[in-house]
């Protein structure tokens, strides 16, 4: 049987809608798994990386947020691991 030029581009339709299809998906569970975490538990997993985690008190709320602000940029984090983490280490120091 021979395969028509219409058989042809409904296949490659078929086919890249299924990888686009898994790539949304993918992407939900991704987001899905930073919901479920907490500030805290992002705080661990990410800030011990380069240097020691300074404690909550360390600084002030409005500090931690320039904070967030700059080690954001440096761990790579999405906004809402930033915001996350930050809200976390205001609401553990003074
Ligand atoms: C990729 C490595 C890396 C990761 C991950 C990282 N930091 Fe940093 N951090 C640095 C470096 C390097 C410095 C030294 C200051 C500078 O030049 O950026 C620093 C400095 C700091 C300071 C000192 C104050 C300042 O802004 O300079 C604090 C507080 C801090 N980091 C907190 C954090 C927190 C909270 C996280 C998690 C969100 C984090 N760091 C993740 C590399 C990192």
């Amino acid at each position: 049987m021979k395969i028509t030029s219409i058989q042809k581009i409904a296949t490659i339709i078929i086919i890249c809608s299924g990888i686009f299809g898994l790539i949304t998906v993918n992407g939900c569970v991704e987001s899905k798994q930073v919901a479920a975490k907490s500030g805290a538990q992002l705080w661990g997993e990410n800030c011990s990386r380069c240097h020691n985690m300074p404690a909550p008190a360390t600084f002030s709320q409005e500090q931690w947020k320039t904070v967030g602000m700059h080690m954001q940029s440096r761990a790579l984090l999405t906004n809402k691991e930033k915001d996350k983490i930050v809200e976390f280490l205001q609401q553990s120091s003074n």
